[in-house]
């Protein structure tokens, strides 16, 4: 058979993309050689339907050793009871959490997807607003943190069945313990989606969600580390919201449930490739060094978020508690919308995302907003002293969007600047 020319050099420029340029979208990193190499493997090959030791096909012991690895090593980072590693991604982990604790219209309450939610946290075009009738909490217009009191009112009023917290871009720490006790208070199921800063709270940086919620979701590709892909996890006290009895009037646990709204709820056979490329990325999680990545890239956060403040960008909350941070662009920029910016930035070889602002005035198409996260080149050994020097590239680009000179030579000075960082420095 011919060789795929087309795709292979394709993949090749997007190879020397990522190489040459600074990585800033919030949700991306680079993943190490090894996690590479699992996720090309002769797994993907393989079928296995089913769970360890309970497969649908023949051939699945080797399967079942990679699984079992990869759900030990999950449970050990994050302390928890049950997991289970077979979601594709981090949105077919959330359908698989509503599948299993709600009936179609079922309410349900999640962060407002223009205050920083997710779309699968009730988006009117997601199955999650499709399916079930999604209510909102907002961020506060004057402090850009969470309105826990609107969060009550709205539970104590609406009582939905499930209440999520998690976003995709929001910069600060959760008060987890107070939704708890309004989800208890109302008898609700309290999910916390940490696909975000999961990598964080793997490190023991930020406040371990499984402490307070009956069920956590994630995906395993953004601050973790790992493989694109999803995972649902409990703790250890929590296993099961409404005692022994479920709304259907069965008596089967929580895990049960959730294990077969995975599968054969919302998936078919697992992507056994990447639930190997998950292990070895947990196996990495698992390790001293990852500490002091995950520590690196907050202060790569803390940095960037300073320099940006000191330019005169207003950034939502004031700064970050995480990887990420909100920049609200009509602070210096009044005319200039995200997607302006963002296009700009990618001329000169700087990746980040248009987003909206809490309270925005401009649609999801333009917004005024930009997400920036310093996962990614945290990875490629970026350290705080430079994050004032990519800033100023940033600011360059963005008071001269118009202006192809000053942009190419700012790519210029992008793509030396990369020369001096591996793709992968941990
Ligand atoms: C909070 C949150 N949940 C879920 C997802 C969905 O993950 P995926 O893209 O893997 O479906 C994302 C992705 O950005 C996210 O930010």
């Amino acid at each position: 058979m011919k060789q795929d020319e087309l795709i292979f050099n394709i993949i090749n420029k997007e190879n020397n993309r990522q190489l040459t340029g600074i990585e800033l979208i919030a949700s991306e990193n680079f993943v190490s050689d090894e996690v590479r190499r699992a996720a090309g493997s002769v797994l993907t090959n393989k079928y296995a339907e089913g769970y360890p030791g309970k497969r649908y096909y023949g051939g699945c012991q080797f399967i079942d050793e990679i699984e079992q690895t990869a759900i030990d090593r999950l449970k050990q980072i994050f302390n928890a009871e049950w997991v289970n590693v077979q979601p594709h991604s981090g949105a077919q982990a959330n359908m698989a959490v509503f599948l299993a604790c709600l009936r179609p219209g079922d309410k349900f309450l999640g962060l407002n997807l223009s205050h920083g939610g997710h779309l699968s946290h009730g988006s009117p075009v997601n199955f999650s607003g499709l399916n079930y009738t999604a209510l909102e909490y907002n961020v506060q217009e004057t402090t850009g943190y969470v309105d826990y009191e609107q969060l009550d009112a709205i539970a104590l009023k609406e009582k939905p069945k499930l209440i999520i917290a998690g976003a995709s871009a929001y910069s600060r720490e959760w008060d987890y313990a107070r939704i708890r006790r309004i989800a208890d208070r109302i008898g609700a199921v309290f999910m916390v989606d940490m696909a975000h800063p999961a990598g964080l709270i793997a490190a023991g940086l930020l406040k371990n969600p499984l402490q307070y919620a009956h069920i956590v979701t994630s995906t395993t590709h953004k601050t973790l580390r790992g493989p694109r892909g999803g995972i649902i996890l409990i703790g250890k006290d929590f296993e099961n919201p409404w005692g022994k009895k479920t709304p259907k009037g069965e008596i089967k646990m929580m895990s049960a449930l959730l294990d077969s709204a995975v599968f054969p709820g919302v998936q078919g056979g697992p992507l056994e490739h990447i639930i190997a490329a998950k292990a070895v990325a947990f196996s990495e999680a698992l390790q001293p060094e990852y500490i002091d990545y995950q520590t690196q890239v907050k202060k790569n956060a803390a940095a960037m978020a300073k320099a940006l403040i000191d330019k005169g960008y207003k950034i939502i909350s004031g700064g970050t508690d995480n990887h990420l941070m909100l920049v609200d662009l009509r602070s210096k920029f009044p005319d200039l919308t995200g997607k302006q910016a963002e296009i700009a930035l990618v001329k000169a070889d700087i990746t980040a995302n248009k987003n909206m602002v809490p309270f925005d005035s401009r649609s999801p198409f333009l917004t005024s907003g930009l997400r920036f996260g310093t996962s990614a080149v945290t990875t490629r050994g970026i350290k705080e002293t430079l994050m004032g020097e990519i800033v100023d590239l940033i600011d360059t680009v963005l008071s001269h969007v118009e202006n192809d000179t000053v942009i190419r030579s700012t790519a210029e000075k992008v793509n030396a600047m990369m020369k001096n960082y591996p793709l992968f420095a941990w």
